[in-house]
């Protein structure tokens, strides 16, 4: 078991990384001395794998479980959905000290946290992150949001977890897809501020497409330490922290249009690292090679970039919701592995160039 410290100030907490961690939660949730009602927001899928041992460990720890079920995916965060939580809080009389437990992948922990923030103005939050992708990602620095019709997490808050456990024996039971998906999140780290894992990634692929715990348990860790030291000194997403979203413009960009779904975040973030590396490549920023390393790195997650992309015009509309959208569309490029950089004026023809030449219409 490892623990990774997220050294915020006013907000520390610990990220434990291990096989068994949603078993022995009772032994390392942090108390909760006035609470009585722990308020485990999930799935049906997720629930039916893990709900009976994590509450058995809640009730150890003296709080009684009361789940709220979800339906599955990026589909339940809406205001409709976190509605229908806050109401049902509000009618089993949930407490301003009782907790919210997210258990699942990001989706979960979005909307839980979402709820966690807003009902009675912030009540305690803890994240047990099932997926690779929340793992290593989405449960640790305290985002959390909603979707609108308009654009994906355009309605969240900042609300920081209690603790994160992240149980990488959850990880076997994870459909292939939605595995290679969270390796896309893997490679960002890798490519980005933490180039040790392109060693790991490069060099040891079988064993962690095979998820051996062994290698899933440092894999993890090491990820989430890079959010943790990223997120401790920019926990609002005013500088460092942008960095996080490497090829998140163009990915969040695909994620809202209607040509690009059936495809996972992890294909849509596949896809903006290529495109951010085509970039920096034809603006002279990277070096040559930098386009190759990328798709060779994704291809062998099964991570393939290559496949028909929506229209060019429909992609650089959705630009413009883009939460780095600061006068103009900012991308994350990198002048090498592990030197990105916050790309402020990046030309339209180059952008709408490149887009084509990977495939998009128009
Ligand atoms: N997923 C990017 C961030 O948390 O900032």
């Amino acid at each position: 078991m490892i623990r990774v410290a997220v050294a915020l100030p006013e907000r520390p907490y610990d990220v434990v990384v291990g096989t068994g961690v949603i078993e022995g939660a009772a032994g390392l949730l942090p108390a909760f001395p006035s609470a009585r009602h722990a308020f485990v927001v999930s799935d049906r899928t997720v629930s039916g794998l893990f709900l009976e041992s994590l509450s058995e460990a809640l009730r150890a720890g003296g709080l009684t479980p009361i789940p709220l079920g979800v339906p599955e995916g990026e589909e339940a965060k809406t205001l409709q959905m976190a509605g229908t939580l806050l109401n049902q809080l509000a009618m089993q009389e949930a407490h301003r000290d009782d907790v919210v437990v997210a258990l699942g992948g990001g989706s979960v922990g979005d909307l839980a946290g979402f709820v966690a923030a807003t009902y009675m103005r912030g009540v305690p939050l803890v994240q047990v992150p099932t997926t690779l992708t929340a793992q290593v990602d989405a449960s640790i620095g305290g985002k959390t949001a909603v979707n609108l019709p308009g654009g994906k997490n355009l309605v969240g808050a900042y609300h920081q977890p209690r603790i994160v456990l992240a149980d990488v024996g959850a990880l076997a039971t994870l459909p292939e897809r939605e595995f290679r998906s969270g390796l896309a999140e893997v490679a960002k780290y890798a490519l980005t501020v933490e180039t040790g894992l392109l060693a790991t990634l490069e060099g040891r692929l079988p064993a962690v497409l095979a998820r051996e715990p062994e290698m899933m348990e440092p894999l993890v860790a090491t990820c989430a330490g890079a959010k943790a030291r990223v997120v401790a000194v920019d926990e609002r997403d005013s500088g460092a922290r942008l960095i996080l979203n490497y090829g998140h413009t163009l990915g969040h960009a695909l994620e809202r249009l209607e040509a690009f779904a059936g495809r996972s975040h992890g294909e849509a973030i596949a896809v903006g690292m290529v495109f951010a590396a085509r970039l920096a490549e034809a603006m002279g920023l990277g070096p040559e090679g930098l386009v190759a390393r990328h798709v060779r790195l994704l291809a062998s997650l099964g991570l393939d970039p290559d496949g028909a992309l929506p229209d060019v015009d429909a992609i650089v509309a959705a630009f413009r919701l883009d939460k780095k959208f600061h006068g103009g569309v900012r991308f994350v490029l990198l002048e090498d592995v592990g030197r990105p950089t916050v790309a402020e004026s990046v030309p339209e023809d180059a952008i709408r160039r490149i887009l084509k030449e990977m495939g998009a219409e128009g």
